[in-house]
């Protein structure tokens, strides 16, 4: 037990396991947390205000690839996870973990109408004694400056009555050697008892527990994290453009360069960024700079170069059909990979949809195969052809006038599609590994 001034009844119920942990938000980060909570040996409620989620995890199906159905049902077998949407049973819940979105609005500022209504929810029920969580990425200051007073409308002080504290979200969806359980998990409390809580209770769960100073700390780090990945992932797409004109493949510089053991770590470039929070989650920063009348130019930068990908890899296809006597106009295009990164069926943010806008403009004949994306989800800012996943086949290959590899799933069999296509323009070094037919193979 972590030493302190005194014990709190959650602190005996949490490390008696008898405490119930409460999870808002049943997406790409709750689901995998909850697992975490309950192979740890807690009974948790899942919340989520979309009833249709709720009805299918309660007849026991998921709706993520990554977390088996059976996962699902074996949670309900044992009593271990509840999934509702009544939102006025957050009073059960001895800790609530606040996973909800965190997008940008229409102009790019950050929207926290999700954490906003989840702190109304809580606060209209909250009572002595509970600990609430929040984990959503965002700017620092959300948990002191917006989600702090709605809770404190009902009467109950912090560090006193109930406990708040931070803690950012790490999952990394379809990555096999990292779980919710073994990535260390940074916490950092509203007050010292918020933090003694929030860390004793993640310490059942997870690996390793770093507590840091400050819900600010907390939140920043997570805003540092990915706006690393961003800028490194911007600087390696410039010297992608810069090295092809040069005639030198960046993929093979990186693979050197990465041999050196210190200070190099590889980021890789790609058709665009993509995803819930690379191509978000700094500007949530940025916005919060100008507000202190800073400008954040690494971050501006990055997100012009990144954004900027779609056109290159679009303007590398044109030239590639060109010196084959083709016109965009008319020629039959197809996409491979809907989804932002390999092997996960999360579309949000994939720069596919941008590639698709582009040549569609441009009079080309669209279609794509993504096996995690069987059709075309609607997407805010796109109006796309309806489209549906199309099957891999030598014939489907062989009509096609160019393949554009924009996810490189594992189940794609690389040397069939390059055997059987006449164009491929690959945007992730995924035909690395085919050695006949090459000089039909463009990297952009
Ligand atoms: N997906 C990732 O890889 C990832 C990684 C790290 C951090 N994050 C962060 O975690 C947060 C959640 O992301 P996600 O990918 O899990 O999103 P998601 O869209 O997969 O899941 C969020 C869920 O919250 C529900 N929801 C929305 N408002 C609600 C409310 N008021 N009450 C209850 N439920 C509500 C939605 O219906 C949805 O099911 C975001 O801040 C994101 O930036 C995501």
């Amino acid at each position: 037990m972590i030493a302190g001034p005194s014990t709190q009844p959650l602190e005996i119920a949490i490390n008696d396991k008898t405490a119930r942990v409460g999870v808002v938000g049943l997406g790409y980060v709750g689901l995998p947390l909850i697992r975490a909570f309950i192979d740890a040996g807690y009974r948790t409620l899942g919340f989520d205000v979309d009833q249709r989620k709720v009805d299918q995890l309660q007849s026991g199906k998921s709706y993520i690839k990554h977390i088996p159905s059976d996962w699902i049902a074996g949670w309900l077998a044992k009593d271990r996870f509840e999934p509702t949407s009544d939102m006025s049973r957050l009073r059960e819940a001895d800790a609530v973990l606040i996973c909800v979105p965190t997008p940008l609005n229409e102009s790019r500022d950050p929207d926290l109408s999700y954490i906003e209504s989840t702190a109304v929810q809580i606060g209209q029920v909250l009572r002595k004694g509970q600990l609430i969580v929040l984990e959503s990425t965002t700017y620092p200051g959300t948990t002191r400056d917006v989600v702090l007073p709605i809770l404190e409308r009902s009467g109950l002080k912090v560090g006193q009555d109930f406990f708040l504290a931070y803690s950012p979200e790490r999952e990394d969806p379809g990555n096999p050697s990292f779980t919710a359980h073994s990535i260390p998990k940074v916490v950092g409390g509203m007050d010292p008892l918020s933090s003694r809580l929030a860390e004793l209770l993640y310490g059942q769960a997870v690996v390793k527990t770093v507590s840091v100073s400050s819900c600010e700390v907390a939140e920043a780090c997570k805003i540092l994290e990915n706006t690393y990945r961003s800028v490194n992932i911007a600087m390696v797409n410039e010297l992608k453009v810069l090295f092809d004109r040069l005639g030198i493949d960046i993929w093979e510089v990186i693979d050197a360069a990465k041999t050196k053991p210190f200070g190099f770590q590889a980021f890789y470039p790609g058709p665009g960024l993509g995803g819930h929070c690379i191509p978000i989650d700094p500007f949530y920063l940025s916005w919060l700079a100008r507000r202190h009348e800073m400008p954040t130019r690494f971050i501006e930068l990055a997100g012009e170069i990144n954004t900027s990908m779609p056109r290159y890899v679009v303007s590398r296809l044109a030239e590639a059909l060109n010196d084959q006597s083709k016109p965009l106009r008319g020629s039959k295009i197809s996409i491979l990979g809907i989804a932002y990164k390999k092997d996960v069926d999360d579309p949000r943010e994939s720069p596919s949809f941008e590639l698709l806008k582009l040549l569609d403009s441009r009079g080309a004949i669209l279609s794509y195969s993504d096996p995690f994306v069987p059709q075309l989800p609607r997407m805010r800012h796109y109006q796309l052809p309806q489209l549906q996943s199309q099957p891999l086949s030598a014939e489907y290959l062989a009509s096609q006038d160019c393949v554009l590899i924009a996810t490189d799933h594992s189940a794609f069999d690389y040397e069939f599609i390059v055997s059987h296509s006449t164009l491929i323009i690959d945007t992730r070094n995924a035909t690395k590994n085919v050695l006949a037919n090459r000089d039909r193979i463009h990297k952009a």
